[in-house]
């Protein structure tokens, strides 16, 4: 098998895709005109070129476009669905999904029914393609601390398939620290703690997230590689990165995939998880991913099988699912390499 076929048909995992940000140019035409939302996007070409961004605060601007045109909760199957399928397509095994609903809760729509929509979404994915998906609520941190914990009242009360939380959004005016009681009361309730760290920001609020929210995982943490001393700490805690190498490249932090941390966080011994963030708002997909780093960052189909492996380990996913998942990986590379 020639590499770049190796590394499409590698066995992957998932750790940061948001739903909203999975919407298909198609779909997205076709949930405008379904909900008669009034919009100048009328054609696919329309759409291309509205998800080009000049840099990170222009896509923000595009997405929350993205998120007011899901104006019924049934919206969510079809989205969710679609953006299983084209991992599976990519073989993906597993995905860790990401879902915002004070998004939409501020436009009128139902925690329950979306999330219900969203578990339909996912259950019809399984049965058509054997993926498997669960859910990480984004509690936004442009709302402030007080409605992020108003989202966790709901989250406490209605949490199927939920296992994890982040504050994603405008990250430079709203700093990790303020959400440090949010983020004890949701370890109480068992959740996962993740944030989304240094992608629009410095390596500071990469410590802010460790030190007062305690994260397991973090979001991007781009900057981390202007800061050794943070690194080190990264790695000793066993802390993951979920790198989003494209999305990187597309909000403009970074100017070439060449320039991208992805390499440095590895020699530190820092377990890195590579991801799609929002894949067709750009242009990207997780054999993208994978592929880009091969030709531009140099990494052979063994690498891209290791960050595979380390995405288990820092999965959500039990022990026993991370051991059976694990041994059907190496079976599934063995068979690839010998071809
Ligand atoms: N919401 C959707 N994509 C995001 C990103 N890359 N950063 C922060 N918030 C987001
Ligand atoms: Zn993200």
């Amino acid at each position: 098998m020639y590499t770049e076929e190796i590394i499409l048909n590698l066995p992957k995992i998932e750790q940061h895709v948001h739903i909203v940000g999975s919407t298909r140019p198609e779909t997205l035409l076709e949930i405008l005109q379904e909900g008669d939302v009034q919009t100048d996007l009328q054609t696919l070409q329309d759409i291309y070129k509205f998800y080009q961004y000049t840099d990170f605060d222009h896509f923000l601007s595009v997405y929350r476009k993205v998120s007011d045109s899901i104006t019924e909760e049934k919206f969510y199957q079809t989205i969710t669905y679609q953006m299983l399928q084209r991992n599976a397509e990519c073989n993906v095994k597993h995905v860790e999904a990401i879902w915002s609903p004070k998004d939409h809760l501020r436009n009128g729509l139902d925690y329950d029914k979306m999330l219900d929509y969203i578990n339909r979404g996912i259950r019809q994915a399984k049965q058509k393609h054997d993926i498997t998906c669960t859910i990480r609520i984004d509690l936004v941190r442009n709302y402030g601390p007080e409605t992020a914990n108003q989202t966790l009242d709901l989250i406490q009360r209605n949490h199927q398939n939920v296992k994890a939380i982040d504050i994603g959004g405008s990250e430079k005016p709203n700093p990790p620290e303020p959400y440090k009681q949010v983020y004890r009361r949701a370890k109480e309730l068992g959740l996962h703690l993740c944030a989304h760290a240094g992608e629009a920001a410095g390596s500071e609020y990469i410590w802010e997230a460790i030190n007062a929210l305690d994260v397991e995982r973090i979001g991007h943490g781009t900057s981390a590689v202007d800061d050794p001393r943070l690194l080190k700490v990264i790695a000793e805690r066993g802390i993951g990165i979920e790198a989003c190498p494209v999305s990187n490249l597309r909000t403009g932090v970074i100017k070439s995939l060449r320039e991208h941390p992805i390499r440095s966080f590895i020699n530190h011994g820092i377990k890195v998880s590579v991801n799609s963030d929002d894949p067709p708002m750009f242009n990207t997909d997780m054999n993208n991913e994978y592929v880009s780093l091969h030709r531009e960052l140099g990494f052979t189909p063994q690498e891209l099988f290791n960050i595979s492996l380390n995405s288990i380990q820092t999965s959500y996913l039990s022990s026993n699912e991370k051991q059976n998942l694990t041994q059907s990986f190496h079976k599934e590379y063995e068979i690839l390499t010998q071809k």
